[in-house]
């Protein structure tokens, strides 16, 4: 029989997440967990680069986890853990951060943004962020990472590192490809749509949580930024009425171009009720799953635990590796 071909992603626990998680990463996940022997991880570690309240953290960790099995994560068929429940990761950073270089990693979009945004903590972790993802994605010879826009440059610096890495020591990664949706890739702020819909928007209107009930969800749609020419068609220089088409054909599973024959007679006003109407459809069953699933944190831990302990099989497999390849001297058992 042919062999399976490995799927990696994680997502840090940084606060409830937006419907640009759900469609760009977590939507997705569902599906591909039935073609591929899917890893996903609670990226706890990551979130560690700013500031957080411990007591918060460790909240947004179950939050997280439940919130996967909420979106049809099955752990039957997929491995879910906490990054820091395997120590491969970071010990496998420290390897790779010997191959990194200062300027590859300044150089990246999302540090230059986060030193913008956390001025007063500037720390090494935000900087070295990139290579403690592609250990994540390295330590399981992962063939494919399905992530948002977002993340491609994290991902063509991961390729970068395994093959730098592997020829200098000898074939011990795979090189992994991203998995960039088609659609909703790079779901944008529902008040500024030139800008990326995210969590930590001090503006409540300008993103949609998925712990929104379907009344704040029709709210935040209603007050969506449009422009004042009144057709409802996808282009660049309508950028907010793009980004609802494109949300609104995600969650419907519909063509851009379905949903503009949909909308061809419509006002902004209905349009964007329509939209809210079908958002709000698609998050209150995982929003009240999550909330059951959360409840049952006995049921939680038991996933979480059965996912590092088969995490960690494959992972130590590789970095025992690589420790051979650089050098280390086993320890004797
Ligand atoms: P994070 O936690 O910021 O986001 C999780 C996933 O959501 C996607 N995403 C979006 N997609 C569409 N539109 C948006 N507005 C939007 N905002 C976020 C992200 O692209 C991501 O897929 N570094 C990663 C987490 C990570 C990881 C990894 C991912 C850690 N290790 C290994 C893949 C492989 C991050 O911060 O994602």
């Amino acid at each position: 029989m042919e062999e399976r071909k490995v799927l990696f992603s994680a997502i840090q626990p940084s606060g409830i997440l937006t419907i640009g998680n759900y469609l760009g990463a977590l939507r997705n996940f569902k599906k591909l967990q039935n073609d591929y022997d899917s890893i996903f991880s609670v990226a706890d570690l990551h979130t560690l680069t700013v500031r957080q309240d411990p007591a918060v953290l460790r909240k947004n960790v179950y939050e997280l986890a439940a919130l996967y099995l909420a979106c049809g994560i099955d752990p039957q068929k997929s491995i879910l853990f906490v990054q820091s429940h395997v120590s491969a990761h970071a010990e496998l950073t420290w390897i790779l951060n010997t191959i990194c270089y200062p300027g590859e990693l300044s150089r990246m979009t999302q540090f230059k943004e986060k030193s913008k945004s956390h001025e007063d903590n500037i720390n090494m972790g935000l900087m070295d962020y990139p290579v403690l993802m592609a250990s994540d994605i390295l330590l399981y010879q992962t063939d494919i990472v399905p992530v948002g826009a977002d993340q491609k440059q994290h991902l063509e610096l991961s390729r970068d590192i395994a093959i730098r890495f592997n020829n200098r020591f000898g074939d011990v990664f795979k090189v992994p490809d991203g998995y960039i949706p088609k659609t909703a890739a790079r779901v944008m702020s529902l008040q500024e749509p030139s800008k990326k819909m995210s969590k930590s928007d001090a503006n409540f209107n300008a993103f949609i949580s998925m712990d929104d009930d379907p009344d704040t969800v029709r709210r935040k749609f209603k007050r969506a930024v449009t422009d004042s020419d009144n057709r409802i068609i996808f282009s660049e220089d309508k950028p907010g009425i793009s980004n609802l088409l494109t949300i609104y054909s995600a969650v419907c599973d519909k063509t851009i171009e379905d949903a503009e024959k949909e909308f061809e007679n419509c006002g902004y006003g209905d349009f964007k009720s329509k939209v809210g109407d079908a958002v709000a459809a698609v998050i209150e069953p995982i929003r009240q799953e999550k909330n059951k699933l959360l409840a049952s944190k006995d049921y939680l831990d038991y996933v979480l635990k059965d996912g590092a302990y088969k995490a960690e099989k494959i992972a130590y497999k590789t970095l025992f590796k690589v420790y051979k390849k650089v050098g280390l001297v086993p320890r004797k058992r």
